[in-house]
């Protein structure tokens, strides 16, 4: 396919739009490039199924920046969103980074935009800025230290408890952490849409019609709905805490990707999606990472596009940050 075709067509859709022979059998071609071209795939527990099981390593945001930052392949694929990617690129500068759907974009990232930013940090001079993965690369060059929902209690509590703190970009983790830690932290007013959607009544209706139920959910969701949770954490943590609870039914306030994990895990436990307050939609899916799939992940190998791009003045500032949750969270 010509460069220039490509090129319109990533501007446009944001992916390559190639017309695949049926025939093609994509598990055995994905696993044949990979092969072929070095390639590492790297899945969030938030995309399809089939894209988990096709992957070398399927895990939560920090573990997949771990893995990121082991790898020893040439080319990093990452099947998830583009503030993923964007970190595995700022780990290894030299490697090359690709995703299977550029637009594939996320709401807390996009609640906080970089000037914006810069503006709210100049207010607290004073302050330190931790900074959820779920940001962009601009945003982490403002940042001391980077978390994510697994190890923010321990990045949090890594400074001592006289330090004023500004967390951003989601109120939601960030209350809940105040919460948990007695910090007083200040907060970004950005929160994921898929994780605010949650009604709390119809979750409390769930829990009349399951009473054998355990109700679990993401620290992103709202108070209402993690006051009601028996356990809240990331999603590696949701996902060992079905294992080890003796407990034969979960109803579970997160994006549906990770009931996939979880059913696999646990095949003869009963997994529910919590409702969110839309009947008519399947709210608990985040339309961004649902954009991924296994057509896309194809072309997106073969043609080693779309690629993430950065800057090497913001992969040197974003780099610091990551680098130092990396070291905390060992
Ligand atoms: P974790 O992967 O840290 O559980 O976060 C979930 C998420 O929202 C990723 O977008
Ligand atoms: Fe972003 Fe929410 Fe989607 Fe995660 S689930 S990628 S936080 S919009």
């Amino acid at each position: 396919m010509e460069k220039l075709l490509i090129q319109e067509m990533l501007e446009e859709k944001g992916y390559i739009d190639e017309k695949i022979d049926p025939k093609l059998k994509l598990v055995e071609e994905i696993n044949r490039l990979k092969k072929e071209k070095n390639a590492v795939i790297l899945s969030h527990y938030y995309v399809d199924g089939e894209l988990q099981d096709i992957a070398d390593f399927v895990g939560d945001s920090l573990q997949l920046a771990q893995a990121a930052a082991k790898t020893e392949a040439d080319i990093i694929v990452f099947v998830g969103v583009h503030f993923m990617a964007e970190t595995a690129k700022i780990i290894n500068p030299s490697k090359k980074v690709i995703l299977p759907d550029l637009k594939a974009g996320c709401s807390l990232a996009e609640s906080a935009p970089a000037e914006k930013f810069a503006e709210f940090k100049a207010k607290y001079p004073d302050h330190k800025v931790i900074s959820y993965i779920n940001c962009t690369a601009d945003l982490k060059t403002m940042t001391d230290i980077v978390c994510t929902s697994s190890n923010a209690k321990k990045i949090v509590e890594s400074f001592p408890k006289d330090t004023k703190l500004i967390f951003a970009p989601d109120k939601n983790l960030g209350n809940y952490i105040n919460s948990i830690t007695g910090r007083d932290m200040v907060l970004w007013d950005g929160a994921c849409m898929v994780h605010e959607k949650f009604s709390i009544e119809r979750i409390i209706n769930l829990m009349d019609e399951h009473p054998d139920a355990e109700f679990i959910a993401h620290p992103e969701c709202e108070k209402p709905v993690l006051l009601l949770a028996k356990h809240i954490g990331s999603t590696s943590s949701l996902l060992n805490f079905v294992q080890e609870s003796d407990a034969r039914k979960f109803i579970v306030a997160t994006e549906s990707g990770i009931l996939h994990q979880m059913q696999k895990a646990c095949p003869d436990k009963l997994f529910i999606p919590a409702p969110s307050t839309d009947e008519t939609c399947a709210c608990s899916d985040c339309s961004y990472m649902k954009l991924n799939s296994l057509q896309k992940l194809y072309i997106c190998m073969k043609y080693e596009q779309p690629e993430i791009q950065l800057s090497a003045e913001v992969i040197e500032k974003a780099k610091v940050p990551i680098i130092r949750m990396l070291e905390v969270s060992k």
